[in-house]
């Protein structure tokens, strides 16, 4: 089931997510809504807090922009061990049509649980190890535009609450029309 994506600035993207405690079929449901969530709008990853659940849940596929890359399910992630720097132009499917360069670390290694619940090492680069530190950032409550200057986060600020703005105006509109007939003269 494709899940309502949260778009920022929202006071749960900047909530902590709590660890996973059990690999259980709830979780697993919620990894594929997720995984359906993500490919249905043209995403690399989503991170559950951005569908309001506050646990530490992630999917990434960096296919097929990255060689050799599928579809992954991190539960619980953490970053054991990270080299050098690089930047790279991002994006968030909480702040749409935004993008922008951030700098993090080239190269990563992640431990995590899998959809199995067994615990997994990664090592991550390229596309991937953006991607997993833009997504670990979500179960922290960041986002990629607080690593940008105050300047450049407010003009993209500004643009986010308009388009939240339109975007209520629509289901507005939608609620009015669906209930024409009864209020028709
Ligand atoms: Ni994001």
């Amino acid at each position: 089931m494709v899940r309502n994506i949260i778009i920022w600035p929202d006071p749960v993207l900047k909530q902590i997510a709590k660890p996973v405690d059990r690999v259980d079929d709830a979780i697993r449901r919620l990894l594929d809504d997720m995984a359906e969530t993500m490919y249905a709008a043209d995403g690399v990853g989503l991170a559950a807090p951005q569908v309001g659940v506050l646990q530490q849940v992630i999917v990434i596929d960096a296919s097929p922009r990255q060689e050799g890359q599928k579809l992954l399910h991190l539960v619980n992630p953490e970053i054991i061990r990270t080299e050098g720097t690089r930047v790279y132009t991002e994006g968030c499917l909480s702040i749409p049509g935004e993008a922008e360069d951030v700098e993090r670390a080239d190269k990563v290694w992640v431990r995590a649980l899998g959809r199995d619940g067994k615990p997994f090492e990664l090592e991550c680069g390229e596309l991937l190890a953006t991607a997993v530190q833009h997504e670990i950032d979500h179960l922290q409550g960041t986002v990629f535009v607080d690593h940008l200057s105050s300047l450049k986060r407010e003009v993209i600020r500004r643009r986010m609450k308009k388009l939240k703005a339109e975007q209520a105006e629509e289901r507005a509109d939608e609620v009015k029309h669906a209930s024409k007939h009864e209020s028709a003269l």
